[in-house]
């Protein structure tokens, strides 16, 4: 597949129909770990995780985390409960892997997620990025054994798409700006 046609199939894909092999999602990895990195540190860590038990830990404190977020625009605490929930969910029949970065370093395993998930399209995959953060970023640090000076970059979902994910003029989070409305020339 050419890249750009990649790149225009990319959408987050929250309901997948089953996992990948192994073997499939070691190549997606692969393809992440050709990504840049400053000095050429390569400064990422890869976890197929593959415990029933420990995917359902992960899960459960995504759940925890969203269902606390603040209601967006026009929604309710059911639409965060209902959200909060559908997150939780969206960890059945996929394959995950969590991508981590040594502290400190440059952000480098953000680059190997964007390859990874330009290379699952390419594969005719679905994936989506699944963040964590503040109590709940250490506590899915704590579930998944990582060693003091990594962190969790993020933790991602592959598989057969069940869905089509939003159409890039419908996202529900945050309307798509208009092309070119970032672009600027010489100064700000
Ligand atoms: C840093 C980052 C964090 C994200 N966290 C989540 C997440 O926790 N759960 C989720 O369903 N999607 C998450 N996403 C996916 C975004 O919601 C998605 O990229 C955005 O709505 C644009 O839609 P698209 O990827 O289909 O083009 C995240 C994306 C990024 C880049």
């Amino acid at each position: 597949m050419e890249a750009y046609e990649a790149i225009e199939k990319r959408r987050s894909i929250r309901i997948f129909k089953q996992g990948v092999s192994e073997e499939q999602l070691r190549k997606i990895i692969l393809a992440g770990t050709k990504a840049p990195s400053a000095g050429n540190r390569q400064p990422w860590e890869f976890i197929i995780i593959d415990d029933q038990k420990i995917i359902d830990q992960l899960a459960e404190t995504k759940y925890q985390q969203n269902r606390r977020m603040s209601p967006r625009k026009g929604e309710g605490q059911d639409e965060v409960e209902q959200n909060a929930l559908h997150q939780k969910k969206s960890f059945q029949n996929a394959s995950i892997v969590a991508v981590c970065n040594k502290k400190g370093d440059a952000p480098g395993a953000w680059l190997c997620i964007e390859n990874m998930s330009l290379a699952a399209v390419a594969d005719g995959l679905g994936s989506v990025i699944v963040s964590y953060w503040g109590n709940y970023k250490e506590e899915a640090e704590k579930i998944l054994g990582l060693p003091e000076g990594y962190e969790l970059t993020s933790v991602m979902k592959f598989g057969v798409p069940g869905e089509q994910g939003f159409s890039r003029d419908k996202n529900p989070f945050t309307p798509r700006r208009p092309e070119f409305s970032w672009l600027h020339k010489n100064r700000f």
